[in-house]
């Protein structure tokens, strides 16, 4: 079976897929990009990932290349024509392919807009998280709209390559007080001693994750007390747990910062049990997801969307 990938209005074999070699998110990582989880078929919290999308592209002024409504068929046809069960979508949006100059180009340049699909063995993820991760930490050098989802992720592929090489999950960045902002591709939290979540406010330091949110919301509803604040990597391995989110890794929790261990070095029950809860509430949405007859019965149908 061969991958499919949708690239400028076309579903094409993942391994013909091209871009202009003049896109603007080759040459000047003027793109913006989003992951979603997809379990069961469906994509997990679909909306806040179109959301953050909406946001991401009106903050650079790059015009949405389709509807929601478009957009939302064609990645429900890419899970589809991938056969995905669980896996990973990854959508990338440019401002569109034009002769190299810093000035935006004209008006009417079509953006650019690239999907693909790939399975993920969520028993393995699951394994990982059961023994938890190690982390690293190192400067955050990062521009200041952080915010903003962009492909522009040098210092997040320097970070994360640390990490690796340093036999280590992710690697969380510090600020230039000292607090971490957050890890390479995810949000960071602790859990204090008396069983607060905490974890770093919204702002333009940090990408506010769609995960970050999701967990928010069921914290809240399960009546658990949470804080946004800065905290330092002192107060981390201090901390009663810590844990890191994302739409791949849902919430895997943190034993280890910097060669240290966070409490007895175990992943905490209090993460462990969020995660657990995460999964069930996503899994539940991406029900209700896969039925609405809008988006994924049209999928299904295979009708051809429009660019
Ligand atoms: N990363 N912070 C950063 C820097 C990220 O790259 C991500 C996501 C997150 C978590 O966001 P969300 O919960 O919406 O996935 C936080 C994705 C998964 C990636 O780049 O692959």
């Amino acid at each position: 079976m061969s991958r499919i990938a949708y690239v400028n209005g076309r579903f094409v074999r993942h391994r013909d897929a091209c871009i202009h070699i003049e896109d603007r998110g080759n040459q000047f990582a003027d793109a913006v990009y989003e992951v979603w989880g997809v379990r069961g078929g469906a994509l997990m919290d679909f909306d806040g990932h179109m959301t953050r999308l909406a946001r991401s592209l009106s903050e650079l002024q790059i015009r949405p290349p389709m509807s929601n409504a478009s957009l939302s068929v064609i990645l429900a046809r890419m899970v589809a024509l991938n056969h995905i069960g669980n896996g990973l979508i990854y959508l990338q949006i440019s401002r569109g392919q034009a002769r190299r100059d810093h000035i935006f180009p004209p008006l009417d340049t079509r953006p650019g807009i690239m999907i693909t699909a790939k399975p993920v063995n969520f028993e393995k993820a699951e394994v990982r998280a059961g023994k938890g991760i190690s982390v690293i930490t190192q400067p955050d050098i990062r521009w200041a709209r952080r915010d903003i989802k962009s492909v522009s992720l040098l210092p997040n592929v320097l970070a994360k390559q640390a990490a690796a090489e340093a036999g280590a999950g992710e690697c969380w960045m510090i600020d230039a007080d000292g607090f971490i902002t957050e890890a390479s591709a995810s949000n960071v939290w602790i859990v204090t001693a008396d069983g607060t979540l905490v974890t770093r406010p919204a702002s333009n330091d940090i990408l506010n994750g769609i995960t970050r949110r999701t967990l928010f919301e069921l914290a809240r509803n399960a009546g658990i007390k949470t804080q946004e604040r800065p905290f330092t990597r002192d107060e981390a391995l201090s901390a009663r747990e810590a844990f890191i989110t994302s739409a791949s890794a849902f919430l895997t929790p943190v034993v280890e910062i910097d060669g240290k261990s966070v409490a007895n070095g175990h992943p905490g029950t209090f993460s462990l049990q969020l995660r657990a809860s995460y999964v069930a509430t996503a899994n539940e949405r991406a029900r209700k997801q896969i039925n609405r007859p809008s988006v994924w019965l049209v999928a299904r149908r295979g009708e051809r969307p429009v660019n």
